[in-house]
C-alpha cells in the first residue's frame, strides 16, 4: 500500500465535525497526526469533550487531540448552540465530560506537524480559522510547508447560515480568515453552498444510514437532532445537512468534487450587515490573481459512498 497520507485536522467540534472526524477516522490511507480544537460552534472546554467523546466512540485514542484558541482574534465569541445544541451535539444526554486533552497546545502541535510533514500535510479546517491564523502569525515558513489546505468555509453563492451572505466559520473569525487568505496557504475551500446543495441527508436517507444498526451509525445520526430542526425551521432544508462530513470527504477524495475553480477571495471584517461574508470574485471583476481553489459542485452519491463505508463497522 502507498504510505499513509498526514493529516492534520482543526474543528470546533459539534454534531457535523464529529461526522467528518470519523469520517478520517475510519480511513486506514489516512494518518491523523493530530487534531486542534477550537472555540466556535460551541465554547472550546465543550467542543474539546466533544472531540474526545468522538475519538472514543472511534476507538481511536492513539490520535492526540489538543486545546486552541479559546476566542476568534477580535471578536467576543458567537456560539452555534441553536444550530447543534447546547453540548454541541445535539442534547441527546451523551456523557461528555471529564476526558483530558493531550499535553500542548494545539497551535504548537499545527506548527510542529508542518516541520515533521515538510511539504506533505494535509490541513483540513472545520471551524473558525482562529488556531491557523495563529499558526501563520507565529512561524512565518508555516505556509510554505503546508501542501493542501481543505476549508470547510464561505459559500460560492453568496448566501449565509448565521446572516444572509456569510457562513458560520468565516462569520466567527473574519480577521483570521484575513490572515488566511493573506497568508500564500495553498487553500481549497468546500463552502455552505455545496452542503445544502450536495451534502443533504433527507428523512429517508437519515432513516436509512441508521438502519446500518451499528454503534457508530446511530451516533452519527442521532447528534444530528437539534440541526435537523434548524435545518427545517430556519436554512428550510429538506433535511440536514452535513458541511464538515463533505468537506473531509473532499479532503480524501478529490473526485467528490465536480467543478472546482481558481478565484480571488476578500472578506469583509466590520461588524456590520455583512460581517463574515467572503467575496468570491466569480466574473474576475478585481483582476487581482486567485488566492483559492473553491469547490463549485459536489457529487452527492459519491459523498454518501463515504458516509456509508464509515458507519458500516
Ligand atoms: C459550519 O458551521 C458549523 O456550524 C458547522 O460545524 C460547519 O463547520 C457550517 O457553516
Ligand atoms: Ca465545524
Amino acid at each position: 500500500m502507498a504510505s499513509r497520507r498526514p493529516f492534520f485536522i482543526d474543528t470546533d467540534t459539534a454534531s457535523d465535525d464529529a461526522v467528518a472526524l470519523a469520517i478520517a477516522f475510519a480511513r486506514d490511507d489516512i494518518d491523523i497526526v493530530g487534531i486542534s480544537v477550537v472555540a466556535g460552534n460551541v465554547p472550546l472546554d465543550f467542543a474539546l469533550q466533544n472531540a474526545l467523546y468522538t475519538r472514543e466512540v472511534c476507538g481511536r485514542a492513539d490520535v492526540p487531540v489538543y486545546a486552541g484558541a479559546d476566542r476568534p482574534l477580535v471578536f467576543p465569541l458567537g456560539t452555534a448552540q441553536h444550530v447543534h445544541g447546547n453540548d454541541g451535539m445535539g442534547d441527546i444526554g451523551l456523557p461528555l465530560t471529564g476526558r483530558t486533552p493531550d499535553d500542548g497546545h494545539g497551535v504548537d502541535a499545527l506548527i510542529q506537524a508542518s516541520k515533521d510533514f515538510d511539504g506533505a500535510l494535509t490541513l483540513v479546517t472545520l471551524g473558525p480559522l482562529t488556531n491557523i491564523a495563529l499558526a501563520v502569525g507565529r512561524d512565518p515558513l508555516f505556509a510554505s510547508r503546508v501542501q493542501r489546505v481543505v476549508v470547510m468555509g464561505a459559500a460560492a453563492d453568496h448566501v449565509g447560515n448565521v446572516n444572509p451572505v456569510a457562513e458560520f466559520n468565516m462569520w466567527v473569525d473574519p480577521h483570521a480568515v484575513q490572515v488566511v487568505l493573506d497568508s500564500g496557504l495553498p487553500l481549497e475551500f468546500v463552502g455552505w453552498d455545496i452542503s445544502r446543495r450536495d451534502a443533504v441527508i433527507v428523512p429517508s436517507e437519515a432513516a436509512r444510514l441508521r438502519a446500518f444498526g451499528t454503534p457508530l451509525a446511530e451516533f452519527c445520526i442521532d447528534i444530528q437532532r437539534i440541526v435537523a430542526e434548524f435545518c427545517a425551521n430556519d436554512t428550510k432544508l429538506a433535511g440536514f445537512d452535513m458541511p464538515d462530513p463533505i468537506a473531509m470527504a473532499y479532503a480524501i477524495d478529490h473526485e467528490v468534487a465536480t467543478e472546482v475553480r481558481d478565484l480571488h477571495l476578500e472578506v469583509e471584517c466590520s461588524d456590520g450587515p455583512t460581517r463574515g461574508m467572503v467575496v468570491m470574485d466569480l466574473l474576475g471583476f478585481t483582476r487581482r490573481a486567485p488566492n483559492a481553489k473553491v469547490v463549485m459542485h459536489a457529487d452527492h452519491d459519491r459523498f454518501i459512498g463515504h458516509l456509508e463505508a464509515t458507519i458500516r463497522n
